[in-house]
């Protein structure tokens, strides 16, 4: 079975509704309902955790009477999870729909099976219409699901002999400004971007991404780790969004408490203690290591100590892009063993149940 014409057109309308929903805690979904003829007759989209789901918005729109017989097209599966509300997959049921179809799976194990649900109460199911574009516009939700917190990209500049800083601890700027341009865009795709203390007492750096003196419109939260005290004046305290202050060094509970308050993407862009904690963690998805052609020389290595004591425990990257920014060169890399964007993997939470 395949989408209609005007299923089609139904579910690219509602892939562009689903991006006026909040990123955070749920992914970003939205739902068109067509009549028996293909006309529109509502729309919905998801607001955040805790209010209703894009498919019962759009339902809560009509009256019985409309709903027969109707199609609704959703940008991720119907859920099949009992909450307080019930699934939204029984909604729909309930309504009296006859048709839908989705673009995208529920990944979740307690949220996923709407499908079925709804072919065992004789409703048409279409699904994977416009699944990569579905699947593009909540990447970073479902890595947020794959891998449990959100996804860590580790960045750092450094000179052609691998030091991230002087050796009097200066280090504005190592890259030239087509590199901190490539910073600032990949700052502002974030939603929180973390330094340890000692960035902030080093540089004072105000965290916010930039375009030239404009702020891009999403900036990412700045997150600072690390027990000593930041100067109360610090940059960072001007950023359009309250810092948040971790005063200890458990970056698992760091990243736990950031993917509560819905973070899917964090952006390190700490000094060498901290790259290199991440890193010998296991918890750098991506690494961005910006090479500039300068020489420093001195003791501040770009990494410290990532528990590598000899060649055969190297942590080998693979590469997915050297590219040039001027006279600089950016290696988007992640570790080896990680599996790459997009890959079949075991998924682990479900979204959150919508309050009607
Ligand atoms: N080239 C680059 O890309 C780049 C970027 C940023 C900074 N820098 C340079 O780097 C230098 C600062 O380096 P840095 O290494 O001190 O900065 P950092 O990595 O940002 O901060 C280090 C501090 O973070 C805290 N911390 C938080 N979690 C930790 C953990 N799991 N393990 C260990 N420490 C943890 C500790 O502070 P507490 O002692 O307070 O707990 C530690 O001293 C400056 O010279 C700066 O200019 C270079």
């Amino acid at each position: 079975m395949t989408a209609t014409a005007a299923e089609r057109a139904a579910m690219t309308h509602a892939l562009e509704i689903a991006r006026r929903g909040p990123r955070g805690l749920n992914p970003q979904v939205g739902a068109v309902i067509l009549s028996p003829d293909g006309a529109v007759l509502a729309e919905g989209w998801h607001r955040g955790a805790g209010t209703a789901h894009a498919e019962v918005d759009a339902l809560s729109q009509l009256l019985p009477d409309e709903l027969r017989g109707a199609t609704a097209v959703v940008t991720l599966e119907p859920c099949n999870h009992t909450g307080r509300t019930g699934p939204c997959a029984q909604a729909l049921i309930d309504a009296g729909v006859a048709r839908v179809v989705y673009a995208l799976d529920d990944p979740g194990d307690h949220s996923g099976g709407g499908a079925d649900r709804l072919r065992a109460a004789g409703v048409d199911v279409v699904s994977g219409e416009q699944a990569d574009a579905a699947r593009a516009l909540i990447a970073d939700w479902l890595d947020v699901q794959r891998l449990g917190r959100p996804r860590v990209t580790v960045k750092w500049a450094q000179s052609l002999d691998g030091r991230a800083a002087a050796a009097d601890g200066s280090s504005q700027w190592i890259t030239g400004p087509d590199a901190r341009a490539d910073v600032h865009r990949r700052r502002a795709a974030s939603d929180a971007i973390v330094v340890g203390t000692g960035t902030v007492l080093a540089d004072d750096p105000a965290l916010t991404a930039r375009d030239g003196d404009r702020l891009f419109p999403h900036q990412p939260i700045p997150v600072v780790i690390g027990t000593r005290r930041t100067p109360a004046d610090a940059a960072l305290r001007r950023h359009p969004h309250e810092p948040l202050f971790y005063a200890g060094h458990d970056l698992a509970a760091v990243l736990a408490d950031l993917r509560d308050r819905g973070v899917q993407r964090v952006f390190v862009e700490g000094g060498p203690t901290l790259a290199s904690a991440f890193l010998a963690a296991g918890l750098a998805d991506d690494v961005l290591a910006y090479l500039a052609p300068v020489l420093l020389g001195g003791p501040r290595l770009a990494l410290t100590d990532i528990g590598v004591p000899s060649i055969g425990a190297a942590r080998r990257l693979t590469v997915d892009e050297w590219l040039p920014l001027g006279p600089d060169l950016l290696a988007i890399a992640r570790p080896e063993q990680e599996a790459a964007p997009g890959a079949e993997t075991q998924y682990q939470t479900t979204r959150n149940e919508g309050a009607a």
